[in-house]
């Protein structure tokens, strides 16, 4: 079963397009983890993550990570904006006592509070201006928890198509039923996301994973 979120139109442009994008590729979305043998060097670092007690992912997608988690968790939820992303990944999950959420990160509040929040490929899809918006929601579901996330690192640049004119980095996706969409793309490198990311009250620490992905871990959290 779905909770789901009524959208609002103060929703930004650039997430708006995004969803799109996410919406339409959903049907083709698994062809990249079975192309994609690096993805295996990912699953080793997520097994050493401190993913324990009532776990969230954000933007889970078709679930690929979703049931690596399932394992680990004493509860598990899992959210994503889009429903063609959802019905795979409730698919893939079933038989298992995961609660999935379709919703807007913009417009969602967490209801309880989490042990763990993990996300994969998710802060090079927010630009610099949002990005605290982003820590505050984490904040608010894992007050004293852990955050544990897997991105793109900058080497991914050279498969990327930017769009020169966009305000936030940006850029062109194309899928294979010839369409065009546009996706934010900001590709951080670990240490100066690491000194962007820790503050007073944030520790944070970035690590390259191979030449393609980093992973982070960022607490405590609360302890402004
Ligand atoms: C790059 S995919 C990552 C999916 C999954 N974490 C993985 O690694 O396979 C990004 C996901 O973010 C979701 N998404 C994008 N914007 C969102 C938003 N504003 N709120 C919730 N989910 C969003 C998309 O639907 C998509 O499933």
């Amino acid at each position: 079963m779905h909770d789901t979120t009524e959208q609002v139109s103060d929703q930004p442009g650039w997430s708006q397009r995004q969803i799109a994008y996410f919406r339409a590729r959903a049907a083709e979305y698994d062809s990249a983890y079975d192309e994609r043998q690096p993805m295996l060097q990912l699953v080793k670092v997520l097994d050493e993550l401190p993913v324990i007690g009532d776990v969230l992912e954000l933007v889970c997608g078709t679930g690929q990570w979703t049931h690596l988690l399932a394992g680990r968790a004493r509860t598990l939820t899992a959210l994503d904006a889009t429903p063609e992303m959802l019905r795979i990944a409730h698919a893939r999950m079933r038989g298992t006592a995961t609660r999935f959420i379709e919703a807007d990160i913009f417009n969602w509040e967490p209801d309880r509070q989490y042990d763990t929040v993990f996300f994969a490929f998710r802060l090079s899809h927010v630009p610099s201006v949002e990005m605290e918006a982003f820590w505050a929601l984490l904040r608010g579901a894992a007050p004293g928890g852990c955050v544990a996330f897997l991105d793109d690192s900058p080497a991914k640049a050279e498969i990327e198509e930017p769009v020169a004119e966009a305000q936030v980095p940006t850029a062109r996706r194309r899928l294979a039923d010839g369409s065009q969409h546009l996706a934010v793309k900001v590709l951080h490198d670990a240490p100066s996301f690491t000194s962007q990311l820790n503050d007073p009250g944030r520790e944070a620490h970035i690590d390259p994973i191979d030449a393609y992905h980093l992973v982070g871990i960022a607490r405590p959290w609360g302890s402004e």
